[in-house]
Order: structure tokens, then sequence, then C-alpha cells
């Protein structure tokens, strides 16, 4: 915060343990509040700040940060700002302790310096949980250094002469982890299995059923193929991937994918068969349950505990406490309950940031499975704790990048038509991403989506600064009227304060 500020004011607080009652700042602790929770009071002699860790003071800054003019944000001293922040006493803490995103960087590798640059976001609007889906079908992104040819060989796709994708180093990784330490965002690594895993097994066939040889696709693409569960070799594989990956990631979930698994692989395949009859399993849907608690049993020792999509809780009978990304049907949450469970909300229909904003001609090119998700249909999520015990631990917003694997044409207009996927990812993520946090933070009686928009060029101005990539939203169409000459009169006012309009 002291570098954000010297940065653009040229004021250089200094920070003093033990400081007078006179500090212009004085932060003080409070056991008695949550973790995350603050109390913020400002009067014109001071501003006083109370908290139980240091979670809550980083959030009671990024709200001095946000109360503070937009310029704060820049990284040039700023010329003729009244830098002062209204006389304000809050009391905040958020209904949920997960507040995620999650961001496919395996259909499509992410530079580490977008990661960097939504982390950044992400810690401003008090997200605190980035799930960062690194291997699937298209990529495998993560240095595994006991497997090297995961990324020599399963990170890159098309021709040697031309070929596209890239991964993370470990160190990285720790690069990444580091920056998310200091913002309050916690990185939960995901590996996926036992499908979604061709790119695992382009490296190294003899993961799957049938051993076959295959190629990291180059378009959009599910594969059938299933990680072989009746082989030794492949679940000495998981134990290894996952004991590189625990030392790698500092967080308490692992996630562990679980989703979309077909089986015929397994049904087919002879070692397979022979797990079924050993553990008495009659379909090759609870050979998955099977697996999941064996893999939960394998965390478990290591004091992590597994989370994964709804499937992981939803097939076979997992004993081992799970918990499950709910992405269909809320109410699933209840079997969680049931279960002995416990979910994460991140339905498709509300909090999927694949999906266009709009049908508007010009939109980029996203998921067309369900129905646009407007920025007022994200914040309008309803969340209805569907249980007594609590088991909801909070809510997600999903970046998926299936449309965007490498070399795909993302516009349809073709003077728009430039290869910058890496930014339109943050077209999708923002500003879906400040509904999610309020989503994620407030109770629903305090969301108001008129006044939720009206602040909208606040944060627009921030995002500016960070160079960030995000949407305005469209005009409103106030009135629409044919015209004696055939024609048709539209009146337009700016969604966003302050936004010109083009036509
Ligand atoms: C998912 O969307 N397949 C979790
Ligand atoms: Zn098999």
């Amino acid at each position: 915060f002291i570098n954000l500020l010297k940065r653009s004011s040229g004021i250089t607080p200094q920070l003093a343990i033990g400081g007078s009652e006179k500090s212009h700042v004085c932060f003080t602790t409070d056991s008695s509040l949550k973790s995350e929770a603050y109390q913020l009071a400002v009067t014109p002699e001071q501003i006083q700040v109370k908290a139980s860790d240091i979670k809550g003071f980083f959030y009671a800054l990024q709200t001095i940060r946000l109360l503070l003019p937009s310029a704060v944000e820049g990284n040039q001293q700023a010329k003729n700002i009244r830098w002062s922040i209204p006389a304000v006493t809050i009391q905040d803490e958020p209904r949920f302790g997960y507040r995620a995103l999650m961001l496919d960087a395996a259909r499509f590798f992410i530079p580490k310096e977008n990661v960097l640059r939504i982390i950044d976001c992400m810690g401003m609007l008090k997200i605190n949980t980035l799930h960062f889906h690194l291997t699937d079908d298209n990529g495998w992104r993560l240095e595994i250094k006991k497997y090297p040819r995961l990324t020599e060989v399963g990170a890159w796709a098309g021709p040697d002469h031309n070929r596209l994708g890239g991964f993370y180093t470990q160190e990285d990784i720790k690069e990444l982890i580091a920056y998310g330490q200091v913002r309050n965002v916690e990185i939960i690594p995901e590996i996926e299995f036992p499908a979604h895993i061709l790119s695992a097994v382009v490296a190294y066939p003899w993961l799957s059923c049938t051993c076959l040889q295959h190629e990291v696709p180059t378009q959009h693409f599910i594969s059938r193929d299933l990680l072989c569960v009746g082989k030794e070799s492949s679940l000495q594989f998981l134990r290894d991937v996952l004991d590189e990956t625990v030392r790698l990631f500092p967080s308490s979930y692992i996630n562990i994918g679980g989703d979309e698994a077909v089986y015929t692989r397994w049904e087919e395949c002879p070692d397979c068969q022979k797990v079924m009859k050993r553990e008495g399993l009659k379909k090759a849907s609870e050979l998955q349950g099977y697996l999941t608690n064996v893999v939960a049993e394998m965390m478990k020792e290591k004091n992590r505990t597994v989370v994964g999509w709804e499937e992981i809780f939803l097939r076979g009978d997992v004993k081992t406490p799970v918990v499950g990304l709910i992405w269909h049907n809320v109410r699933d949450t209840l079997l969680a309950t049931q279960r002995g469970h416990k979910a994460i909300l991140t339905p498709a229909t509300h909090m999927y940031f694949d999906f266009p904003e709009s049908r508007t001609p010009g939109e980029v090119k996203a998921a067309t499975w369900m129905p646009p998700i407007s920025l007022e249909k994200c914040y309008s999520m309803e969340i209805n704790d569907y249980s007594p015990e609590s088991t909801v631990l909070g809510v997600q917003g999903c970046f998926w990048s299936d449309q965007f694997i490498h070399g795909t044409v993302l516009q349809e207009i073709d003077y728009l038509n430039e290869n910058r996927s890496e930014n339109y990812a943050e077209y999708f993520t923002f500003p879906r991403l400040l509904a999610l946090s309020e989503v994620a933070w407030c109770r629903q009686s305090d969301r108001n989506y008129s006044d939720f928009r009206r602040r909208l060029s606040h944060h627009f101005n921030r995002l500016d600064f960070k160079n960030c990539h995000y949407r305005v939203p469209e005009p409103i169409i106030e009135q629409m009227n044919p015209t004696a000459t055939g024609a048709i009169e539209f009146t337009l006012s700016p969604a966003v304060a302050d936004a010109d309009i083009r036509y």
C-alpha cells in the first residue's frame, strides 16, 4: 500500500510499530473480529483500522484504496490531485470465505504477465482464491520434474516449426504464489483426471487404457481417453505428480478435476475391469468414486483436502470428505451435505465467464451451450444456502478457454479480427468479476444492480490504469421509433457514466 501511494502521489507514509495516538492512520488488532473482517473509522484527524488478522487489515487497505482517487493506481506521480477520502465509518466482513476465479490456462496458455495482472485485480476486489486449471486435453501447463515430457511434449500443439502453447516453470509458479500471498489470493492448482487428460497421454501413452499414441489437438476437443485405474504405473504417476504439486503449492485444497468422464474406455479395459471385480463395483462410474477415495486419502495424509467438480462426490461412494464445485444444479449442495461433503457454487447459468454477455453482433466467439450471461444476470445470482449447516463454502466464477485454442479466430468481424486472445480473456472476465466480488462478499439484501451499474465507471477508471481489457456494457436503447421515411430512429444512453457511444 505504501508503494502504491508513493508511486502515484509522492506521499511516503512512515510505518511504525507502537506508534502514538496521533498517527494519521492507526492499525489496532481487535480479536473479536472474524478473519478477513475489518472496521474503518475515518475522521478529519485520523483513520482508525481494526481487524483480527492480516487479511482483515489487507481488506481495510483495499477499501481505502478504492476510496482514494483512481489516480492512486497510476505508475507515475499524478499532478493536481487532492489525495483525500470521505469521512466514513465502515464495518465489513465477507459473506463467504471462499471467493474464487477459475482460470483455464490449459486450453489456452495465459502468459504469466496476464495472470499477475488478474491476481492484482482480484486482490483489489477482495476475491481470495485463484483456481488454476493447469491441465486438460489441449495442454499440460505445469512443469513436473519427474515427468519432463508433460511440458516438453504435452504443452505444445501443432507442427514443430509452428508449435503453439506454453507452460509455467516451477519458478514461475513460485512467483505467482508469492505475488498472490501479498494480495490475499491463494492459488489452488487443478490437476485433472480421470478425463481431460489427453495432453499427458500424448506425452506418456502408457497412462491410458489403450496405450495408443495421440497428438495434442490444435482445435477444440474433448477426448474420451481416461487415466487407466488398473495399471500400477498410472497410479504411481498420479502419486508422483500430486507429490510435486503439493510441494509446490501451499494451498490447503488440491483440485483433482473429475468432470465429464465418459466410461467406455474403462468398460473395455481388462485392467480396469479387474479392479472393479476386486472392489465389487458394478458400474464403471463407481470406479471414479474408488479413485477419488484413493486420492482423497493420499491428500489427507499430506493435510490437504480434495476439491473437484461436482462429479467427484456424485460418482461412486466417496467416504473421505471432499469439496464439490457445483456447476449444474445448485440443489446438489443438499446431496453434498447428505453425503458428508461441502460445496462451492459455480453454476454455468450465472458464473461461467466463457459465455458471451449478449448476442450483439461483434461479440467475441464464445461458448454457446447456454444463453448469454449478462452482467446483470451474473450480479443477480441468488444464493440460497440449501442446508442447515452451511454447506456452501463460497462462490466461484469460471473463465474457460476452450474457444480460445491457440490460433483460433475469435472475431467474425474482419477489422476486429486480431489475434489477441490474452486480452479477450480479460474481456470475458471483466466486469463480471466485479459482479462476482459483490455476490461472494455481500448479503443478498445489500445487492442492488442499478447501484452496482452506477459504480462501474469508478472501477473502470482503475482497471484502465492496469491496462485491463474489460468489456464496456452496450448502450441502453431508450426509444426505438419508426420514422415517416421507413427508417428507425434510436435513442441511446450510455450504460456506464461517462462512456462514449460509437456506432
Ligand atoms: C465443466 O464445465 N466441465 C466443469
Ligand atoms: Zn484401464
